[in-house]
């Protein structure tokens, strides 16, 4: 039985693909930072949930200060590593209750919605249900590299994009997690696939649920937000 649900948000990542003289999660997004919008659909969403917030020693500096001047109230913070899978393990590795689900979002996922939040955390805690994650369909083609520089185009039908929230029994992936030893993945349902070997369920994902990567994502998401209601 499940019985309490963490919500891991990392955040401690440096944003070198964005750019700029700022961790994008600390940048303004409509009003308020980045990081605020993700925190505030979390709690809107499940306001029972317990978050930990994964940043790094130079981003708590920062966050700390936005804090002030928003008048923020910070989740609890937890401190981050290299990799975002050493992020998500040092904040796993504070959570006891192996009957827990913990869902693991980036914290650069501002737009995530609170019906796609809570579609993860209902079916998270069916009982059956070990790791959950949204997908959506591939919109561009998809080819294999080959040493060669040249490439070999794969059937799109067979494949999705994965997003976050991604939600799991939190003993299962702390487990799959020791197992990885510090290996760094891309998410925490490879980890949880390579690792724990167990199946993985997915619900539908969104659209709107962008990761912000490159600088025009950050446009895009204010467009959104001006335009769109979700
Ligand atoms: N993340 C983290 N700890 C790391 C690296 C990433 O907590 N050591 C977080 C990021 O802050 C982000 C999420 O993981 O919220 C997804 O990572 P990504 O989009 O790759 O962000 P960055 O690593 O910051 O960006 P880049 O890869 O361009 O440097
Ligand atoms: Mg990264």
């Amino acid at each position: 039985m499940v019985t309490r649900t963490y919500v891991i948000i990392v955040a401690a990542g440096t944003g070198t693909r964005f750019g700029g003289n700022m961790p994008k999660q600390f940048m303004q997004l409509a009003g308020k930072p980045v990081l605020c919008h993700t925190i505030d659909a979390i709690r809107g969403a499940i306001p029972t949930s317990e978050i930990l917030l994964v940043l790094s020693e130079q981003g708590r500096e920062i966050w700390h200060e936005l804090c002030d001047e928003y008048g923020y109230d910070s989740p609890r913070i937890v401190l981050g590593g290299d990799t975002r899978s050493q992020s998500v393990n040092n904040a796993l590795v504070l959570i006891d209750d192996a009957d827990a689900a913990v869902l693991i979002h980036d914290g650069a996922r501002p737009l995530v919605s609170c019906g796609l939040i809570q579609r993860v955390a209902e079916v998270i805690s069916r009982p059956e249900i070990e790791g959950v994650v949204p997908v959506i369909p591939l919109t561009n083609a998809l080819a294999a590299r080959c040493p060669d520089g040249t490439v070999l185009p794969v059937d799109r039908s067979a494949y999705c994009a994965v997003q976050t929230p991604q939600a799991f029994r939190a003993g299962l992936l702390k487990d799959a997690y020791s197992k990885a030893d510090g290996e760094a993945m891309a998410d925490d349902a490879a980890i949880f696939s390579t690792y724990a070997q167990r199946p993985i369920a997915s619900v539908e994902g969104e659209i709107n649920n962008i990761k912000i990567t490159n600088a025009i994502d950050l446009k895009i998401a204010e467009i959104t937000l001006a335009n769109f209601q979700f």
